[in-house]
């Protein structure tokens, strides 16, 4: 046997198999106000498919009353066992439906309590080994909601622009859930800029190469989350936000100092959309008077507060390094000890706008009593890994890439056709 026939042989017998896959995450503004998109292929023939990135929703829903044409598409029977089990996954009821509106079918299975219909349609996502996309792998028989609920989430033009949200949340019906072979893993990373896209890894917990050529696995930290099974509510918006993600954050500390608050650990909930962290009231005043105090020792020159924030500083007076405008420093200590540092980049936002260029604080006042005592939202996730281990549930996260010299947007999206799924 020659040499080349070996070698050969042994590729076809090591040559790996990949059962994990990649999407691009795009940021995008409405207003000034950002937020996210994940791109999937779904229908018959396939159609590039921008779905608002929420990781706390149970279900994907795909805007489909207005123009859904797709040649696989195919309601979900309500007397099935798919159907009994969407139903039983958090919502209550037992519907059929024959109700009016386009994506009304007799019969199909109608998900309480916002009758959306459940339907059934290819969706496809290219296959992974870490460091390229590749080959397209269709799954055959996604389950998704037909909802408008997107829109109720984005403003304006953003509406063209978004087909429909990507369910993260923690549920078996989550797109992750659906499109994960054997793994239950998870990971995304958002990018800060709208023009460089960042990704999500579905299936894969090692390794996400990042140009140029680290593996940003090796920086992660973990901590256990946990969702709510009978649910908890916002109330002030009266959402339920039972397949959230939620992490315990024993103390949060500005400039190394931790800061006074009331509860022994901070329930602290992952958003994709909300573009800006939102914390209680009392915990908001507290850390606003520490950063204000810490930033008075550092000489930073406050301005006018630009609305909705209310710690601005003027942009000249602040020294910038590749971790952003050095400001006082965040760090959120978890229940097991493992610290999130948040550096200016992720804390501050900048706002330029005429004759105007300012820093602000990126954190917004919930209200007395709002639930979840922290809301970290999407500016604050940009340029961090976070991977969810649905199996183990732990929450994996890397305090920001920039510290590494990498960053969301470094995932080569070229295509390597070797790649593939077996
Ligand atoms: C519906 O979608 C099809 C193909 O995606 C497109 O050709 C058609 O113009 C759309 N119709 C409306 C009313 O938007
Ligand atoms: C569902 O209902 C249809 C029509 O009533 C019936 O033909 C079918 O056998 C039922 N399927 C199940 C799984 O009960
Ligand atoms: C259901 O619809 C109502 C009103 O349209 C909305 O406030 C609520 O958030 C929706 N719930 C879900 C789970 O979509
Ligand atoms: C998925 O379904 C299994 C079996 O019904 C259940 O034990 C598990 O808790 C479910 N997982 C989630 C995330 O809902
Ligand atoms: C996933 O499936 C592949 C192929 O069947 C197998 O080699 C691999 O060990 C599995 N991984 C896990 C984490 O179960
Ligand atoms: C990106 O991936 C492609 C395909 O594997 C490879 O040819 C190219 O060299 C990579 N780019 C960089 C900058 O490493």
């Amino acid at each position: 046997m020659s040499i080349s026939v070996f070698f050969f042989l042994l590729f076809l017998f090591v040559s790996p198999s990949f059962s994990a896959f990649v999407a691009p995450i795009t940021k995008h503004y409405v207003h000034n106000t950002p937020f996210y998109t994940l791109k999937v292929q779904l229908k018959t023939p396939l159609e590039p498919t921008f779905l608002l990135l929420h990781v706390g929703a149970t279900f994907t829903a795909i805007n489909c009353r207005r123009n859904y044409t797709s040649a696989t598409s195919r309601p979900v029977p309500c007397n099935s066992s798919l159907c009994h089990s969407l139903q039983s996954n958090r919502f209550i009821g037992n519907k059929c439906d024959t109700a009016s509106g386009k994506a009304a079918v007799p019969g199909g299975c109608v998900i309480t309590p916002n009758r959306s219909f459940a339907l059934v349609d290819s969706l496809a996502l290219p296959a992974t080994d870490g460091r390229n996309p590749g080959q397209i792998h269709t799954f055959s028989k996604f389950v998704f909601t037909c909802s408008d609920e997107s829109s109720r989430l984005v403003k304006g033009h953003a509406k063209n622009v978004v087909n429909g949200l990507a369910g993260l949340g923690f549920s078996n019906y989550s797109l992750p859930a659906q499109v994960s072979t054997n793994s239950s893993v998870f990971a995304l990373c958002v990018s800060g800029s709208p023009s460089a896209p960042g990704v999500a890894f579905f299936g894969l917990s090692k390794p996400n190469y990042f140009l140029p050529g680290i593996d940003v696995t090796d920086y992660l930290s973990y901590t256990p989350f946990f969702s709510y099974h009978n649910g908890i509510t916002n109330k002030k918006t009266s959402k339920r936000l039972e397949d959230s993600y939620f992490i315990k954050v024993k103390s949060v500390n500005v400039n190394g100092k931790p800061i006074i608050v009331h509860q022994k650990l901070l329930t602290t909930m992952i958003s994709t959309t909300n573009p800006y962290t939102v914390l209680e009231r009392s915990l908001f005043r507290a850390v606003f008077n520490s950063f204000k105090k810490e930033s008075r020792i550092m000489k930073l020159k406050l301005i006018k507060p630009v609305k909705p924030f209310r710690l601005c500083y003027e942009a000249d007076g602040l020294l910038e390094t590749h971790l952003g405008p050095t400001v006082p420093s965040f760090e959120l200590v978890m229940q097991n000890d493992i610290v999130w540092r948040v550096f200016g980049k992720n804390s501050m936002v900048r706002i330029v706008d005429e004759g105007l260029d300012v820093w602000c604080l990126a954190m917004v006042d919930g209200g007395t009593g709002s639930v979840p005592a922290l809301l970290l939202g999407g500016h604050q996730l940009e340029d961090n890994l976070l991977q969810f281990n649905l199996g183990t549930k732990t929450l994996g996260f890397s305090s920001s890439l920039l510290q590494y010299k990498t960053m969301c947007a470094n995932f080569n999206f070229s295509t390597n056709n070797n790649i593939k799924l077996f």
